[in-house]
């Protein structure tokens, strides 16, 4: 069963660890990421963007996958789906399919349409016991054609948004999507602290996961961090144990050709960045 994000988070934000967002693609993205949760007994949440949920033909495909892959492998650590950076049109059409979890991106809309419209969120969500996640302060970096500059919130205007009853909220705090450029500052504990000071016990998330150093990491989840997002990362360990396959030849040899044989290295590859992952956020253990 899919559940909301406010428990797990709330006992993160409690417990000073964060829960992992892993973005999915196909069945071997969902399938590596379940599995590697469940073995290590870690809550997560399956992130899915707007573009990543039209290439798996749509938002009821993505559903019936999660809950059919759940229930046959017997997947008992808590699991939300999560829609990523949502539209206010996606946002319904993930509610109405059966997301358990979304996140409604208006960072880029005035603060006020921003707060109209993530309010009537707030109102749906309760109703429907899903949790919603809000931004404020667009996060840099480009993710599926959206580009961000990478700025940092005003934390008045996310205590704003905190106060109208969102379950997580991201601030941008120097933050991208993707690689980090060689001259990236780092993250902004400054903007992170005062956001938290004046969000009080509001989980908060931490976007574009993907190359953060292991201190940064460390430092943002004891300012308040309960989620961080990983995209990229996954990506990328898993285009290169597909590369390494076929540069040796392997899909050359025997029936390496058969999809279920091609796939496996990256899929295995994509189970320890998660492993990997978890370790540093310190979600293992956490769903006993
Ligand atoms: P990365 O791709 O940089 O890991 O970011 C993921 C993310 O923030 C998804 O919203």
């Amino acid at each position: 069963m899919l559940v909301s994000a406010k428990e797990m988070l709330q006992k993160a934000k409690a417990g000073k660890y964060a829960v992992g967002q892993f973005n999915i693609n196909n069945l071997e993205w969902t399938k590596a990421i379940l599995l590697t949760a469940q073995e290590l007994k870690s809550p997560v949440i399956l992130g899915v963007s707007e573009g990543a949920g039209k290439y798996m033909t749509g938002y009821k495909t993505v559903v019936g996958m999660v809950k059919g892959m759940m229930e046959e492998l017997k997947i008992t650590v808590p699991v939300a789906l999560h829609l990523d950076h949502g539209s206010y049109e996606g946002c319904m059409k993930c509610i109405e399919a059966g997301f358990s979890s979304i996140m409604f991106d208006g960072s880029h809309f005035p603060i006020d349409e921003n707060v109209e419209k993530t309010t009537e969120l707030v109102k749906i969500c309760a109703e429907k016991g899903m949790s919603l996640e809000a931004e404020v302060g667009s996060i840099g970096g480009e993710e599926d054609g959206v580009i961000g500059k990478g700025e940092c919130a005003d934390p008045q205007e996310c205590k704003k948004i905190a106060d109208l009853g969102v379950t997580m909220l991201a601030a941008g705090i120097g933050n991208i999507h993707g690689k980090y450029p060689a001259n990236w500052e780092g993250l902004s504990f400054e903007t992170l602290q005062a956001v938290s000071e004046l969000t009080g016990d509001m989980p908060l998330v931490l976007h574009g996961g993907t190359g953060i150093p292991e201190d940064q990491i460390k430092k943002a989840i004891s300012l308040g961090v309960a989620k961080i997002n990983v995209n990229t990362e996954c990506q990328l360990s898993f285009a290169a144990a597909t590369r390494k396959y076929i540069e040796e030849g392997k899909d050359l040899q025997g029936k390496g050709f058969d999809p279920r044989k091609l796939l496996a290295p990256g899929t295995e590859a994509i189970k320890a960045t998660v492993k990997e992952k978890m370790e540093l956020f310190g979600s293992i253990g956490k769903a006993e």
